[in-house]
């Protein structure tokens, strides 16, 4: 469960060709733990049944200021104050239009103006609308004003044109909403996180490779986006899907990570290695499938070294500041200890592999983080979503600490 557990969104669903969609996203919110209650536009209410909303949320909708279906005292107030995010999805021009100015004529429009939440708006119509300068600049004062727009994606939409409008993906969706309810910790800040193992190709069909899924740097990446960082994720992983709202660089071998890493370094303010980089490779690639008939002893394979790219970031730091992983099966703190001086980071991920519910592949994991300038912390046994809510925050620490 994420932060949205325990919290209460309030969603306004407007009168655009996707409020079928929002259906769906109340599923997801609640899926994260968290309470919806719907307040629909008496347009929304044309296109998908309050009671459709009402069903799924378990709660009462309001579609009108004047009507007696809603248990709340002083109803668009009780909602207002209630909510812990506040969603507009789909938004249409007209909402969007109405917030800009000021103008509070229904439930939906008098409780936003109400609130104090942080709100999220998602805008979902036909393209030449939402191109027109006037729902632009509507939008544009929205962001000004420290509401979060979501952009929308592009494609075929519902009318038959091609363009930006559609509603994002719920996963997005749930994303802002996770990322306005965040602190914040690294806002403004550029992470560049690096995942998955490498695979060093032997032959056009074979590789060396190692067990670590990604699913650690996934987490972290995640984190930092939602903590309002713009972040890059280099990836060696193959089985997981991006994760919303940040920039995803898929690479195979070492080298094509060195290469993607070397390339952001300078405009990056923290780097978070938490791949497994294969520390060789294969001294030479087949060009062609190694045949079992060419080689009647087995063949040997010549390694060479890699390169050990965050030993070589350590070098050329400037302002940026460094955050290695180390597995370790044994002599952890001591071994630890070592790379953090000579790898020249600010931080450090010590994780025991030998256990079984730690490390690659798992959920969980079992960590120390090892400082500069600081005692080690040990922290108890967490989901790796968790370890990565805690990495986040002791970067932002030494960020501030700057
Ligand atoms: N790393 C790297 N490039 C490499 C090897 C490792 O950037 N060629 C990074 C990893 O991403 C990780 C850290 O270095 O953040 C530590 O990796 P680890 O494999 O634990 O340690 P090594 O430095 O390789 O040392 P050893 O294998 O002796 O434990």
């Amino acid at each position: 469960m994420g932060i949205l557990a325990g919290k209460q969104v309030v969603l306004g669903v407007s009168g655009g060709i996707a409020a079928y969609k929002s259906l769906l996203l109340v599923r997801a919110l609640e899926k994260e733990g968290a309470g919806v209650h719907v307040i629909m536009t008496e347009h929304a209410t044309n296109l998908v049944s309050p009671r459709l909303f009402r069903e799924l949320s378990g709660n009462p909708v309001s579609t009108t200021m004047w009507g007696d279906v809603t248990n709340h005292h002083v109803a668009h107030i009780a909602l207002a104050t209630l909510a812990d995010v506040f969603m507009i999805a789909p938004a249409t021009a007209n909402i969007i239009g109405k917030i800009a100015s000021g103008i509070a004529d229904d439930m939906l429009s008098t409780t936003i103006t109400a609130t104090t939440a942080p709100v999220v708006i998602a805008p979902a119509m036909n393209t030449n609308m939402f191109c027109n300068p006037v729902v632009q600049r509507n939008l544009q004062t929205l962001r000004d004003l420290g509401y979060h727009v979501v952009a929308p994606d592009a494609g075929e939409l519902a009318c038959g044109t091609v363009g930006a409008g559609r509603l994002p993906d719920t996963d997005v969706l749930v994303f802002a909403a996770e990322q306005a309810l965040a602190a914040g910790l690294l806002r403004g800040k550029r992470v560049l996180v690096t995942a998955g193992g490498t695979r060093e190709a032997i032959d056009p069909v074979r590789y060396i490779g190692n067990r670590s899924s990604g699913k650690m740097g996934y987490a972290i990446a995640r984190e930092a986006a939602r903590q309002g960082a713009q972040v890059t994720l280099v990836s060696g992983a193959e089985a997981l899907p991006d994760p919303a709202g940040v920039e995803v660089v898929r690479i195979t071998s070492a080298r094509e990570m060195e290469a993607a890493v070397a390339a952001r370094y300078e405009t990056t303010d923290i780097v978070i290695k938490a791949a497994a980089v294969a520390d060789y490779r294969p001294a030479e690639v087949a060009a062609q499938k190694i045949k079992k008939e060419a080689n009647e002893e087995a063949p040997t394979l010549q390694l060479v070294k890699n390169p050990d790219i965050l030993y070589g970031l350590g070098q050329k730091k400037t302002h940026q500041i460094l955050v290695g992983f180390a597995a370790e099966t044994e002599n952890l703190l001591e071994n630890a200890a070592k790379k953090i001086a000579k790898k020249n980071l600010d931080m450090l991920v010590a994780n025991n592999v030998a256990e079984p519910d730690a490390g690659f592949n798992t959920d969980t994991n079992r960590v120390t983080f090892l400082f500069r300038n600081a005692e080690p912390e040990e922290l108890p046994f967490l989901s790796k979503d968790e370890v990565a809510e805690r990495i986040i925050r002791s970067v932002a620490e030494l960020a501030k600490a700057r």
